[in-house]
C-alpha cells in the first residue's frame, strides 16, 4: 500500500517535507498545501518556494489548487509542467469558510454544475497533466459526494483521495469508513483513504478492511509522530529521530529567511504536533512563545533535549 503525506496549510511545507524525506526516508507521495485562485497570480504561485526546485528535488510531490473555473486549472497545470511537476490535485474538502462562500475548495462538494463545466474544461485540453482530486463525503450531506464520486467516473481522474467527514464537521467528530466505503462501491476510480490514521494499527485496520484501496495519506497523525509511514511498514529503526528532523529543518528555514522573526514562525508551527503527545512537551511549548530571539531558542531546545533524554 502506499503512504502518502497529507498537505497541511503552514506545516507541510516545502522544507518540512524536504527534512522530512532526509530524516525518514522519501514516502510515495507529497502534496503541497493548496494555492488558491484569485489571491495570487500565477507568476507569485510559480515563484513560490513550495515549487522550488531544490526544496523538492528527488520527491514525488503534486502540487494542489483551490479553484472552481476551467481556465485556472489549465493555466494552473501548465505552469506547473514547466516546473517539472506532472499531477495536479484539485481540493475539493478544505473547509474553511471564506473558501466554501466562493464555491472553492469544500464548496465544490455543493456545486456539482460548477464542477462538471471545471473538468470538462480541463480534460478538452491537452495539458499532459494528471488531475487528481482530494474530497470529503459531502458539504452538508452525504449524497453530495455521492453525486461528486459518479460523476468523477466519466473522467480520467488519476486518483481519489477521501477524507470520511463532511465539510461541516471541519476536523470534529468521527470519520465515517462506512461512507467511505459505500463511495468506493460507486468509483472506478482507484482512493486513497485519508482521515485520523495516528497508529500502525489504524493503518493496519484500514488496510485489512479495505484491501483495494491502494493507499493511505497520513496528516496530524505523521506530524505528530513522524516516523509512523517507517512503523506502519514494520521499521522500526526511525524512532527517536525528532530531533535530527528538527536540524534538517531548522537549517532549511534559517538559510532561507534570514530574518529570525519570519524563521522563528516556522519553528513555532514545527513542534505544534510533536509537543501535543505529553502534559510535560505541551508545557514546555507553551514556553516557547516566550523564547522568540535567536539565543534564547537554543536554551528552549537545549531544555526539550533534555526532557526526551529523561522520557
Ligand atoms: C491545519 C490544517 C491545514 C490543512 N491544510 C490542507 C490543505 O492545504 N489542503 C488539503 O487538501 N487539506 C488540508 N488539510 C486537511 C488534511 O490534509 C487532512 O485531510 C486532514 O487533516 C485529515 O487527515 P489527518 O487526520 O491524517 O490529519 C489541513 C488540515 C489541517 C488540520
Amino acid at each position: 500500500m502506499r503512504l502518502y503525506m497529507a498537505p497541511l496549510q503552514s506545516y507541510t511545507t516545502a522544507f518540512y517535507r524536504k527534512a522530512h524525506a532526509i530524516t525518514y526516508g522519501k514516502m510515495d507521495k507529497y502534496f503541497t498545501p493548496f494555492f488558491e485562485a484569485e489571491n495570487k497570480d500565477l507568476s507569485v504561485i510559480i515563484n513560490h518556494s513550495e515549487l522550488s526546485e531544490f526544496l523538492n528535488e528527488g520527491l514525488n510531490v503534486v502540487p494542489q489548487v483551490a479553484c472552481k473555473d476551467g481556465s485556472f486549472l489549465i493555466n494552473f497545470a501548465k505552469s506547473v509542467k514547466d516546473r517539472g511537476f506532472d499531477e495536479i490535485n484539485l481540493n475539493a474538502g478544505c473547509p474553511f469558510p471564506m473558501l466554501v462562500k466562493r464555491q472553492k475548495g469544500g464548496g465544490l462538494l455543493s456545486s456539482p454544475d460548477l464542477m462538471k463545466k471545471m473538468l470538462d474544461d480541463y480534460f478538452s485540453v491537452s495539458t499532459d497533466v494528471k488531475l487528481s482530486i482530494k474530497m470529503r463525503l459531502g458539504q452538508t450531506n452525504y449524497s453530495e459526494g455521492e453525486v461528486l464520486m459518479q460523476m468523477l467516473n466519466e473522467y480520467p481522474i488519476e486518483e481519489i483521495i477521501v477524507h470520511p467527514r463532511l465539510v461541516t464537521q471541519k476536523y470534529n467528530g468521527e470519520v465515517d469508513w462506512s461512507q467511505f466505503e459505500h463511495l468506493r462501491t460507486q468509483s472506478r476510480h482507484q482512493l486513497i483513504a485519508n482521515g485520523d490514521i495516528n497508529s500502525v494499527n489504524d493503518a493496519e485496520n484500514l488496510k485489512k478492511r479495505f484491501p483495494d484501496c491502494i493507499g493511505l495519506m497520513l496528516g496530524r497523525g505523521l506530524l505528530s509522530q513522524p516516523s509512523l509511514h517507517q512503523n506502519i511498514i514494520g521499521n522500526n529503526n526511525h524512532s527517536n529521530q525528532l530531533l535530527e528532523l528538527h536540524q534538517h529543518y531548522f537549517e532549511l528555514i534559517t538559510s532561507h529567511y534570514i530574518d529570525w522573526n519570519q524563521a522563528f514562525n516556522y519553528l513555532i508551527t514545527f513542534w505544534h504536533y510533536p509537543l501535543q503527545q505529553s502534559q510535560t512537551l505541551k508545557r514546555h511549548y507553551r514556553r516557547l512563545k516566550k523564547h522568540n530571539k535567536a539565543d534564547s531558542y537554543q536554551i528552549w531546545l537545549k531544555e526539550l533535549q533534555a526532557i526526551y533524554a529523561g522520557l
